[in-house]
């Protein structure tokens, strides 16, 4: 029975390989190599040039990297971009007080003149894509050391950049793909002046919240709008009054005919990382140690932050984005583990090592190069799982705490006075009180000091004492080995929870503050726990994963090159990608099936009059009772998300969904709960993308927010009507 079932794995893996169509965030300037053929037999209407061409306007001409972390498109000829609510979160947030609480209840610039400027939000377009592995790889030989490799690729890459041909508002970077085997070159052009133009109420943009995130069905409508603005020369410009809206080169149609099941989608963003080349031992880890350690940690942050949360609105608008971030990834992790074990991910990848293998192995070339490498790879694996949990541990606890945040600064800027000599100190600090002004805007010391109890007691009580910082055993001993009063002691003396103390100290007399810094128990403790982990753990862990990572590129070279009948595709990196896959519905286990669509009328069941997450505004509820959706509403029901089977992953929210056409839509935001795996191992069967239907998006600017002047920029198309 089991060698049975190992053979079928087998033989799954090597068809699959062939025909695995859906699979793949691939590279815009090699669609037409590589792709369009396919893309086409899916239903495409347009071709790859249309996505993708430097000579000419093209689809990527209107979609942006938005701040780095998420995906906008462009959707009208005055700069118009349109992201997700939660893309747009920091922004809203940050306009946000008890009296105009635009999370609570959105926000709707009525002109140019009420759109909201964010002074450290960025939006940036992709002008050309070169590969450059040639020039990159120039003078890396076989035997160096990763870090010899690292010098040399460093500096071609920088000589490089600053000998390509661009424009001088144009920037030039180098990113590496296939772990590290090419290399490609990105010219961009990137517009600081992003203004907020709209924002629905989370109970629309954010309904379900963390209930419904990862999960489908689902009724959220996840989106925010934004205005890039432009010098007079319509050229990149820092932020002024006299910007003027951006002319795009490309701006996308919008179509009003939404999707049946089957049609052909497309998803072009910017995915941020996927692992989908690992070896089967670290997939194992992933689900047996880094996960469970991750979710464990996360668990007694969440409850936290929630328990404050819900009794306290000043805490709620505080802790809204930092508990959405935590929360985000932490259920992320817990979908993964049985996503991969219901979908045989590490049989299949240890089936599909086994016939790397058997090839490697006939194969006498091959078998001397390659013959070891599998068997190395795992041993090396095996050697980080206990230095890679420690750093979990170490990672996860004290990034929830922001009393070591403001001690790493207050540190940092200590140690760079004393050691540097070209240090400029008071560039530094004003640094510092900028991010600290920031930081104390979203404190609250109860919820950090509660933080910290709960969290230094896993990180003593969970781990080996060899890896716990001395001092802090100290400090424990001295509070009675009790986590309270320990937590009582460090928040008791720290002036660090006060951000207006700490702010006027700042103010008043820095050096003396900075100085004093070497006293305060907060930055003792920071500096320790760093320190011993630096020697007990990151030492060694940097030196094993250096290995892991030569093997695994290494590993990649030779599976292109053994297997060369399969289509390979890089891992995300967060430059721009294409994917694609038909709008279907899934099974999501043994007598569930799930539709590819939800209406309105799915949001009204789950409606929980003032609940947390499951409110619905009354306004939403008349229309919905009035079945008002003007020219948006379909069979006399309003859409509102829909699935696809688009590879996507973390990067690509905000991302336009694209018909067979090119036209806009939807608008990605998410993945379904059990296919949530896929950044690690891609099942056609159960991995589905979720986007909200672009009608819903504009019947709620339109008919809820009565922002009709916003759709009127906009292109309206019926491709289907044709
Ligand atoms: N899961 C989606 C993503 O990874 C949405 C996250 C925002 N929503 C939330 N409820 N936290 O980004
Ligand atoms: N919500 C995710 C993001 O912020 C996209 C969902 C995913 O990870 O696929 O990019």
């Amino acid at each position: 029975m089991v060698a049975f079932r190992s053979l079928c794995i087998a033989c799954f893996v090597f068809i699959s390989s062939l025909v695995m169509a859906n699979e793949g965030m691939w590279l815009p300037l090699l669609l037409e190599k590589l792709n369009e053929k396919e893309m086409k037999g899916m239903g495409m209407k347009i071709s790859a040039k249309d996505i993708y061409n430097v000579n000419r306007g093209s689809l990527k001409d209107a979609i942006v990297s938005f701040g780095g972390f998420c995906t906008g498109e462009v959707i009208s000829s005055k700069g118009l971009v349109l992201t997700n609510h939660h893309c747009g979160l920091d922004a809203i947030q940050s306009h946000s007080t008890i009296d105009h609480n635009y999370i609570r209840d959105g926000f709707w610039a009525k002109n140019y003149a009420e759109e909201l400027p964010n002074p450290k939000l960025y939006v940036s377009f992709i002008i050309r894509i070169e590969d450059v592995t040639k020039q990159i790889l120039a003078g890396v030989t076989a035997s160096m050391s990763e870090s010899e490799r690292q010098l040399v690729t460093d500096k071609n890459i920088a000589a490089i950049r600053s000998t390509v041909k661009k424009e001088s508002y144009q920037e030039a970077s180098v990113k590496s793909f296939f772990e590290a085997n090419q290399y490609y070159l990105f010219i961009t052009e990137t517009y600081k002046d992003v203004r907020l133009v709209g924002a629905p109420p989370s109970s629309i943009g954010n309904f379900g919240q963390d209930t419904d995130n990862w999960m489908w069905p689902r009724h959220t409508g996840d989106f925010s709008m934004f205005r890039i603005y432009a010098g007079k020369d319509n050229k990149p410009a820092e932020y002024s009054a006299d910007n003027v809206p951006y002319i795009p080169k490309r701006s996308l149609a919008i179509s009003l005919d939404g999707v049946n099941e089957g049609d052909f989608t497309m998803v072009l963003g910017f995915p941020g990382k996927t692992m989908e080349y690992m070896h089967s031992e670290a997939i194992r880890q992933t689900m047996e140690v880094n996960n469970p350690a991750k979710i464990a940690i996360r668990d007694k942050a969440l409850a936290v932050m929630d328990g404050f949360m819900r009794k306290d609105e000043q805490i709620k608008i505080q802790y809204t984005k930092k508990y959405a971030t935590i929360s985000n990834a932490w259920k992320k992790w817990k979908g993964e583990i049985p996503g991969l074990i219901r979908t045989q991910a590490l049989e299949k990848r240890k089936a599909y090592e086994a016939e790397f293998q058997k090839r490697v192995n006939a194969n006498m070339e091959w078998k001397s190069q390659y013959g070891n490498l599998l068997s190395e790879l795992e041993a090396a694996w095996k050697e980080i799982e206990p230095l890679a949990r420690a750093r979990d541990y170490y990672l996860e606890i004290n990034s929830k705490i922001e009393l070591f945040t403001v001690a790493r600064r207050v540190n940092a800027l200590r140690n760079a006075k004393n050691n540097g000599s070209k240090y400029d100190y008071s560039e530094g600090l004003t640094k510092l009180k900028d991010t600290l002004t920031e930081l104390y805007k979203n404190f609250n010391p109860v919820v950090d000091r509660q933080l910290f109890e709960s969290l230094i007691t896993m990180y003593v009580n969970d781990q080996d004492n060899r890896i716990v910082s001395p001092l802090l055993m100290d400090y424990f001993k001295a509070a009675g080995k009790d986590f309270r009063k320990l937590a009582d002691d460090i928040y008791g003396t720290a002036e660090y929870v006060s951000g207006s103390k700490m702010m006027t100290a700042l103010e008043q007399n820095p050096q003396e503050l900075i100085e004093r810094s070497k006293t305060i128990k907060a930055s003792l403790l920071y500096e320790d726990m760093l320190a011993t982990y630096n020697k007990e753990v990151a030492a060694k862990l940097n030196e094993v994963q250096a290995r892991i990572n030569r093997l695994q590129r290494t590993y990649m070279q030779a599976q292109m090159e053994v297997k060369k009948e399969k289509k390979f595709y890089p891992d995300a990196n967060s430059t721009l990608r294409l994917t694609y896959g038909n709008v279907k519905g899934y099974s999501a286990r043994d007598g569930v099936k799930y539709d590819f669509y939800t209406h309105l009328d799915g949001a009204m069941e789950k409606y929980i009059p003032g609940d947390y997450e499951f409110d619905v505004p009354e306004k939403l509820r008349s229309l919905y009772k009035n079945k008002d959706y003007g020219q948006y509403g379909k069979n006399g029901k309003m859409p509102v998300c829909f699935v696809a089977a688009n590879h996507t992953t973390g990067g690509n929210s905000g991302s336009p969904a694209l018909d067979a056409y090119g036209n806009l839509v939807g608008l990605n935001f998410d993945r379904a709960w059990e296919g949530v795996m896929s950044d690690i191992s891609y099942d056609p069967s159960i991995c589905r993308n979720i986007m909200v239907d672009i009608r819903y998006v504009l019947f709620i600017i339109d008919k809820y927010a009565g922002a009709g002047h916003l759709v009127r920029e906009m292109k309206l198309v019926h491709p289907k009507k044709k």
